[in-house]
């Protein structure tokens, strides 16, 4: 974990913001927005035995934190210390209409005294309550952000270009984040948790790890951890899952970022071997839970209780499973889940659960 010096005061006009720190890796300020650092690595117990001798740990990214937590506040303590850094006051990013990303950024503009408006687009093709209303959109609303829902097909992004405009012309001062927090500055977050994962395996006397498998979207967190383990010198292979692109495009997504990301940090560009991307668990498209999914989660729900999402741990969960499954992982290997988050998600995907939510037959034992 980056060690942090100590802490700046609070300015006075953002009086119990969490508080700013530079980073020794970059010359950037960085809030302090996990509730624990480095977040706990913990040992699938109960369904590693299935998975023959392969060291099954899973990275808890998904625990504490501002705004009910997820992989998008490691992304966040860059992209908004850089953006309160230059005195803004009010953000805005893009996500769909159950974004973890939009719900995170809400929560962090809440914390630091900024307003936040998301633009969110109704790309996914649902329309039942639980999606409309509850959920990441749910959260969103109450940490008080303005919400411009948007058609799929509209331009999120000059959208809110116009928007910028409009409230300059107003005195404020806007700060947009991109989609994900993925770029080069949202990415070094996840730098941090490779760094974290060298150091905790380490600590268990395991190398690597070998291999990481994580949920891949927008592309930052995985070209974070593929930048953190080669700028660590570790040859782990950093397997996305994706939940949106197909292979190659996202593969491309992503070692560019990881070799922008290197560039900061003062490394060359990671060899290609050190991603991997599997795009065999979408299923019928972004934000469509699958079969693979479901039982994913359920299985990880009933055998460790920990939950998973539906859009992008629990197909990431799947492909971890088909994975170890078909012999990637040689025995003895050492296997990192990260678990990047999306609670909400479940709540927002309720039908889908509808059997287990069910009140259980009258006279059934308590
Ligand atoms: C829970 C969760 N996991 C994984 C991801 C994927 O992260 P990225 O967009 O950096 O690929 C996201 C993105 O929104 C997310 O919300």
């Amino acid at each position: 974990m980056t060690a942090s010096a100590a802490p700046a005061p609070p300015t006075p006009e953002h009086e119990g913001m969490p508080v700013t720190t530079p980073t020794p890796r970059v010359d950037l300020p960085r809030l302090a927005l996990l509730d624990s650092a480095p977040t706990p690595l913990v040992e699938l117990r109960t369904l590693g035995a299935p998975l023959g001798s392969v060291r099954i740990l899973v990275k808890r990214d998904d625990l504490g934190g501002i705004g009910a937590g997820g992989n998008k506040l490691r992304k966040l303590q860059y992209a908004v210390g850089a953006a309160h850094a230059e005195g803004a006051d009010t953000l805005l990013t893009f996500g769909a209409l159950q974004s973890n990303h939009a719900r995170l950024t809400a929560a962090v503009a809440a914390s630091c005294g900024m307003e936040c408006e998301l633009f969110l687009s109704r790309r996914v093709p649902r329309r039942d309550p639980a999606y409309e209303s509850s959920g990441n959109l749910l959260l969103a609303r109450l940490f008080g952000a303005t919400v411009h829902e948007i058609a799929p097909e509209a331009d999120a992004v000059a959208l809110a270009a116009a928007r910028v405009d409009a409230l300059r012309a107003s005195g404020r001062r806007p700060w947009v984040i991109p989609f994900g927090g993925s770029d080069a500055t949202g990415a070094l977050g996840y730098v941090d948790c490779a760094t974290e994962l060298v150091a905790q395996c380490g600590a268990l006397g395991l190398g690597g790890p070998d291999h990481v498998i994580v949920a891949s979207g927008s592309g930052g967190t995985q070209a974070g951890l593929v930048a953190g383990f080669h700028a660590a010198g570790t040859a782990t292979r950093v397997h996305g899952v994706s939940v949106l692109h197909p292979a190659a495009a996202l593969a491309a997504i992503v070692r560019r970022l990881a070799a922008e990301t290197c560039a900061r940090l003062g490394h060359g560009a990671p060899p290609d071997a050190q991603t991997e991307v599997d795009d065999r668990f979408v299923g019928a498209g972004y934000g469509v839970p699958t079969d693979a999914a479901q039982q994913a989660i359920r299985r990880l729900a009933r055998a460790e209780g920990i939950v998973l999402d539906p859009v992008y741990t629990g197909k990431a969960f799947a492909g971890l499973l088909a994975l170890a499954a078909s012999g990637r992982f040689a025995p003895g290997a050492t296997v990192v889940f990260v678990h990047t988050g999306g609670l909400p998600g479940v709540f927002a995907y309720a039908p889908e659960f509808a059997p287990e939510s069910a009140p259980a037959p009258a006279g059934a034992a308590a």
